[in-house]
């Protein structure tokens, strides 16, 4: 059985699983009902109001060479359960989860190290399940009562563990190659020319692929180039 530490409040549940990740067995799960201090990629803030969902899952594998790629088995597992119900939700690369172009979930992974090295990949994930206004979010967003679904938090909860665990093992020995047909089938953006902002200088070209390692293949004015973090304008 795996754990699940609930909580009504936390700052963030990213910050708590780091801050106890000696005391935290592996795939233990933190869930908060709100976050008083919900933490974003590139430094932004997430809001973190109730009716969202806001997890962390705590991975300690032995096996570290696609720790990336676990992120984005989760942002996956996330589009595969919204579709079960019926939600066109797509993938926008690295691991953002997109309905009609409103963001509907977040995913900030980070690792914990010490002395001896690598300790922990914690995968930080927000989705917007029954909030009712997000014009504060900072960013178009929607939630699944916006569109029109009815679940509970506990319900997507469970499903997105279901999917990401049962592909968690084939992804820790085989990286992205497990499921690259499964992601580019909810990925959207071949051929659309975009913008990638990793760092001072913003890269512009048309995306040729995503290769077998889950990178953006890009085709800009000084040919290919290959990304491998950054974040995506369309
Ligand atoms: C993003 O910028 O898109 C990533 C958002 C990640 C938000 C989640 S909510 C649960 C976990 N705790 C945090 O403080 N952040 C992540």
């Amino acid at each position: 059985m795996r754990k699940i530490l609930r909580f009504d409040e936390l700052d963030s549940t990213n910050a708590y699983a780091k801050r106890n990740c000696s005391l935290i067995s592996d795939q233990t799960v933190v869930v908060a009902k709100t976050q008083t201090a919900g933490r974003g990629r590139l430094k932004r803030s997430w809001l973190s109001e109730p009716g969202g969902l806001y997890f962390s899952v705590v991975l300690k594998p032995t096996q570290i060479d696609f720790l990336p790629n676990l992120t984005q088995l989760m942002a996956l597992a996330v589009c595969q359960t919204l579709h079960e119900l019926k939600v066109q939700a797509q993938l926008k690369w690295p691991n953002d989860v997109l309905v009609d172009n409103q963001k509907i979930c977040g995913i900030l992974s980070e690792a914990v190290t010490s002395a001896n090295g690598f300790e922990a990949l914690v995968v930080g994930v927000g989705i917007n399940i029954n909030q009712k206004d997000l014009r504060r979010a900072g960013q178009p967003a929607v939630s699944l009562v916006m569109l029109g679904v009815q679940q509970t938090e506990e319900e997507i909860l469970n499903k997105v563990l279901e999917h990401f665990f049962a592909q968690y093992e084939e992804v820790l020995q085989n990286g992205f190659s497990a499921i690259y047909a499964a992601y580019l089938k909810h990925f959207p953006y071949i051929g659309k020319e975009v913008t990638i902002q990793n760092g001072p200088t913003p890269v512009r070209g048309r995306i040729e692929t995503i290769s077998p390692e889950g990178k953006l293949v890009l085709h800009t004015p000084n040919g290919q180039t290959i990304i491998s973090i950054g974040d995506m304008c369309i």
